[in-house]
Order: structure tokens, then sequence, then C-alpha cells
């Protein structure tokens, strides 16, 4: 059914998550929005009509708190962030039609108005919400989320509070999300997270929280019918989907509405799977058509972290071995559905196997024999014999295994039909011997077909490849003398004799190169990767007024979770802000002797003003702070 709706209204809509802008971009994000990018370019050569949502997630208490860490208003923080990862996209080749931000006119505008459509029909109630309430951490715990009945980021003992919100009726909707989920087992997928979503929904739905009051929040929409509240950030964020194609007017609207595919990795399946289905019942709005799950990129063996310098950051890998390469092992590697571990080895063995070696190898032996046995032009295609025929089938039946693979999303799969046809094109080579048929002109019809087919054998990959590889296919087209590579549809793929006799073809250099990984330097160059900085000049370092300071008072910040002001003699009195709220008390700092920035430009936090900045390391558990031991005086100079 699903099938033949996208067949008649031939249209496809798809959609990553809005990313919070509260982190810089990494490998899972890339990964996502990569996939989404191969989906719509895959769609288009099949002949759809393709809209692509991409964007940033802006509003709320992550976004709030990292804003005042970095000494920003959080509208200005968020310009930033957006920006990073809105610039980061055209470097990966990634085709979105349009990048939303939560923080658009037009979306706060469509989520108000949904909200009090859902508020007019009596879903929405006001009522009284009891919890466990960390002061330091200013929000409420659910009891599953203490550690031995404490905060997990403070150790204290959460209050039992109360506080006046408004709740969205989703239990309304329980009955009916288990009916659809039953009906369309497709609606959620692959079937593990179905069942994930089926298995929640045994439970009886709590209804949703979806308001926070003003004294705690500003950073949001606000309620249309109550402007002491703002919206929670979940109701506010899924929204962009509709918002981002228009809702509630206009051609896109309905015409990627009724097609529209979500992508994002098990993390958010709650939200999405449930919270989002039942929001778009109560609106009136027809439920999206499918929720694709993926598993999660891990670096050895475990999470991603900051303080163990294991953030990948997609720019590194793409400058180091190259966009196309970094997209095809993302494709490849991973089962879509499933976890997988990232290491740079592993990386580098897949490239210089599937992409140096294998694809490499075939585009330069073909080329450079069409150079030196055909004069640098396409052949004449000659007559087909029996080993000719069994390349043009299985080159015929790539059609079908691509696109089922593709449509369900089993990239790794599509790829490696791919690359068994690569390794038919590289033994009829070696069968067909073109350097024996060579040496005696006898055979010079003989050896055009081959030649002929070797060539067309590369236009066949190279279309196929153009979703993962859109740079690499273009290269191969514009090599063997096909000059619209924009038309170059996967219909053009279903017949055999696409090449054109007599276009002169070229030669080019070598398409994939190699690369070493050393064994003894992998752990070095691991790091190198993941976490050092560019490196700088000693009069860069210079430029760093770095000064032993003491601490002389400290007093926690007001409404704030993580800054501490800080008096500290550096020489002279100064008042520093710091962000170690979270791990020592105000007690703990004083007559502790610290390193300072000197020389940083003063910012004001919380309103207060910050004479520099004090030295720490976020370690995995917590933070240590950089304290000088032996007898120096305050403000000495640290080279
Ligand atoms: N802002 C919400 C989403 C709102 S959508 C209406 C959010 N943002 S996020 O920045 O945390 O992005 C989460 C998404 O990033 C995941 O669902 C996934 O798409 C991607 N990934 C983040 N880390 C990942 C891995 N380690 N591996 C694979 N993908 C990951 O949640």
């Amino acid at each position: 059914m699903e099938k033949a709706f996208m067949e008649k209204n031939n249209a496809f809509y798809i959609t990553t998550p809005i990313y919070y802008v509260n982190a810089s971009p990494h490998i899972g994000h890339a990964y996502t929005t990569i996939v989404a990018d191969v989906m719509a370019r895959f769609h288009r050569m099949m002949g759809r009509d393709v809209f692509f949502l991409t964007g940033t997630d802006e509003h709320g208490d992550k976004v709030a708190e990292a804003a005042e860490a970095a000494g920003e208003t959080p509208q200005a923080y968020a310009d930033r962030i957006s920006a990073q990862f809105r610039d980061l996209w055209p470097e990966l080749n990634i085709t979105n039609d349009h990048f939303i931000r939560t923080t658009d006119a037009n979306h706060k505008k469509t989520v108000q108005a949904i909200l009090q459509t859902v508020y007019d029909r009596g879903d929405i109630y006001f009522g009284e919400y009891e919890g466990f309430y960390c002061v330091g951490c200013e929000r409420f715990y659910r009891e599953s989320e203490l550690v031995d009945g404490k905060c997990p980021d403070h150790q204290t003992v959460p209050e039992l509070r109360s506080e006046s919100n408004y709740f969205f009726k989703m239990s309304t909707y329980q009955q009916w999300l288990i009916d659809h989920i039953t009906t369309n087992p497709d609606f959620i997928r692959p079937e593990r997270y179905r069942n994930e979503a089926l298995a929640f929904l045994q439970e009886p739905l709590e209804d949703l929280c979806i308001s926070r009051p003003k004294s705690r929040l500003t950073w949001g929409i606000e309620l249309p019918f109550d402007t002491n509240y703002v919206t929670y950030v979940w109701y506010d964020a899924l929204i962009n989907y509709v918002t981002g194609i228009g809702y509630p007017d206009g051609d896109t609207w309905s015409r990627f509405w009724p097609v529209c595919q979500h992508l994002i990795a098990k993390d958010i399946l709650k939200p999405h799977g449930i919270y989002w289905p039942t929001m778009l019942k109560a609106a009136g709005i027809e439920p999206y058509r499918n929720l694709n799950v993926h598993g999660y990129w891990n670096i050895d063996q475990g999470k991603m972290s900051k303080s163990r310098g294991t953030v990948i950051k997609p720019l590194d890998l793409k400058d180091k071995y190259g966009l196309d390469p970094f997209r095809y092992f993302l494709m490849r590697e991973m089962v879509f559905g499933l976890d997988s571990n990232f290491s740079e080895e592993g990386f580098v063995q897949r490239i210089n196997s599937d992409l140096a070696n294998d694809l490499g190898n075939l585009v330069s032996r073909s080329l450079s024999m069409a150079d030196k046995f055909c004069g640098g032009t396409v052949p004449e295609r000659g007559d087909v014999t029996a080993a000719d025929e069994l390349l043009v089938q299985k080159a015929e039946a790539l059609y079908g295994q691509v696109e089922s693979s593709f449509s369900a999303l089993q990239f790794h799969k599509g790829l490696m039909a791919l690359w068994e046809f690569v390794n038919v094109a590289n033994k009829y080579i070696v069968e067909q011997e073109p350097w024996v048929l060579a040496k005696d002109p006898a055979n010079a019809r003989r050896l055009s077909a081959v030649i002929y087919n070797i060539l067309e054998a590369l236009r066949v990959i190279a279309v196929f490849i153009t979703p993962v590889m859109p740079d690499s296919s273009a290269e191969i087209l514009r090599r063997i003398g096909v000059d619209d590579a924009a038309g170059q549809t996967f219909d053009t793929v279903k017949r055999w004799g696409g090449v054109t006799s007599g276009v002169p073809v070229d030669r080019g250099g070598q398409l994939f190169p190699r690369h070493e990984y050393a064994a003894a330097s992998a752990e070095q160059d691991e790091r190198t990767l993941v976490s050092f900085k560019k490196e700088i000049s000693y009069d860069d370092f210079q430029k760093v007024d770095l000064r032993v300071a003491t601490v002389l008072a400290a007093e926690p910040v007001p409404k704030s979770r993580k800054l501490v002001k800080l008096e500290v003699d550096v020489g002279e009195k100064r008042t520093v802000v710091a962000g170690v709220g979270t791990d020592f008390s105000a007690a703990d700092m004083v007559g502790k002797k610290i390193v300072i920035v000197a020389n940083l430009k003063p910012a004001k936090l919380m309103g207060i003003l910050s004479q520099g900045m004090i030295l720490a390391a976020e370690g995995s558990s917590g933070l240590a702070l950089v304290e000088v031991t032996g007898e120096v005086e305050d403000g000495t100079v640290i080279r």
C-alpha cells in the first residue's frame, strides 16, 4: 500500500531529527543526515519529487544552560551553533531543501496555532504535577532517574514539590495508537523498534506535561492560552516536521505530508513513536507514514564522550580521507537498525579494500586499456558472446537489488550487491584478457566489444553509486565520456548500452588513493583525529596570559546550576565567574591556588562581569581543578 501510494503521488518526504544546539556536530549527526541525503538522492534518481528537511532544535533547558555557560544570550548562542550545522551540510554534499530552526517566526506561530486547536478541543488541561525537584538542576526527576534516591548531578536528596502545569491527554489516544501500529506493520521499522514501541504501550500512558512556568524557564514558545508558561521543548520540536513543509496550507504540504518518512536513532524513539503520533491525532493531522530508526555509532565499544576525547568530528574524517570514502564507509558499515563500532583502523581497511582496490582498480585498468587499445575513445559495441551475456544479466539484476534494499534502508545490502558486480567486472577483464586479444589484429572486433562492455559496466556502477558517492560517480561518468551526468537516472541502467561509441575517454588520476594505517602509531593517530586541536605556533601560545591566583571568596550565583562567583587575587583583585558549581561547593574553592587566563576578554555571565577564566579538566567522573603547588606569589606568569 505504501509503495502504491508513493508511486501514484510520485513524491517522497524525508526528515532528520532537528539537532540540539547545545553541542557541535559529530559523526552521529553526520550519519543520520547522510542517510537522509542518500535516500533523497536515491528517490530523485528513481524519478520522484523529493523534499528533504533538516534543521536545529533551539529552545529548552539544555540550550539555555549551554548559553549561560558560554556567557551568551540564548538567541546569540543558538544563532552561532545552528550556523555550525547549517554550514557543515554543504561540505558533506547534503542536498536538503530547507533548514528549519525552531526559533523561526513561522514555526513559533504554527506551534501556537496547534496548541490552541488542541486546547480548544479539550485535549489540554491544567493540573498539578508532583515530583522530585532538584533545586540545583532546577528540574523535576522521575524516581527511576534518581541514584540511591539522590540527584545524579548533585548527590543531594531532591524535594517532593508540586507545580501547576498544562497536560496533554495522551492517554486518550493510547488504544488508537496501538491499533495503528498493529495494522500498519512498517509504521515503525525495523521491527525491533516497533516491538519496543508496543512494549511502552503495554503500560498505561501518562498524560504529557507540555508546559514550563516562566519562573523556571523563559527560553521557549509562549502558550497561546497562558502567558505565564512556555511550551515543553519536545512539543515545540516535533512540530517542525509539519511547519517545515508549510502546514496547514499549500501544495508542498498536501503533496509531501502523506509520504512523510522520519529518520532518527533509537535514543528518541519514544517522543517520535508515542508522543508525536498522538499529538498529530489530537491536532486532526494524519499520522506520518514511516518512522525509520537506526542504531548508535559507538567509539572503542563505548558511547562517544567529550571528556575521553572520543568525539569524532565529521570534517576531520572528510579532510583526512575525502568525502566520498567517508560517506561510503558510513553506509556500508552500519546495518541499519543495529549499533556499529567506529574505529579508524576499520575505516582505513574498508576504504582501502573496497574503494582503492576493488572499484579504484577497475576504473583505472578499464580506462588505461581504452586509452591503449582503442585510441582513447569508447569503441564499437560489437557482437555479444555468452561471457558478455553473463555480465549484462548481472548488471540488469542490479536494478531490482538496489531498489529493494535502498527502499528498505538496507544500504549495506545494496552496496554489497554492487560490489559483487564490481568483482564480476574485474573477473570479466581477467577472463577476456584484452591484452592478449590486442596482440592479433584479427581480434580487433572482439577487443572493441570487450572494452565497450567494460566501460558500460563502469557506467552502470557510476549511476548506482550516485546516492552514496555523488562526486565519484560524476567523475567516473565524465571519464567515460557521459556528458549528461544529471540525466543518468536509474532508468538509464535498466538496459545495456548507454556509453556512446566514438566519444573520447579521459584516463584521469587515481580515484581513491590508498591510506596507510600504521599499527604502531595507531594510538597516537586516533587521538590526533579525535581530540587534539589544530597546531599553533609558540607566538600564538604567548598570546595567552596564564597567571597564578588565589581564591579569596566564593559564592554560588543565584538561579544558576553551574556558576560560582569567585573573588581572586591575581596580583590584583578580580571577579571571575566559573562553571564549576556542579562539582565544587563554594567553600571547597576558598584558599586554592589556581590558574587563571588573565587576558580573556571580560564577559557578563548572569549579569556579573567575569574578568578571566579558571582552568579545569573535565574528566569522566567530573571536574578537576588545575592547581599550583609550591611557593609562588599571586600574579606569577605561567609559561
Ligand atoms: N533535538 C532532539 C531531536 C528533536 S527532533 C524533533 C535531539 N537532538 S540531538 O542533537 O541529540 O540529536 C539526536 C540524534 O542525533 C539521534 O537521534 C541521531 O539521529 C543522531 N545521533 C546522535 N548521536 C548518535 C550516535 N552516536 N550514533 C548515531 N546517531 C546519533 O535529540
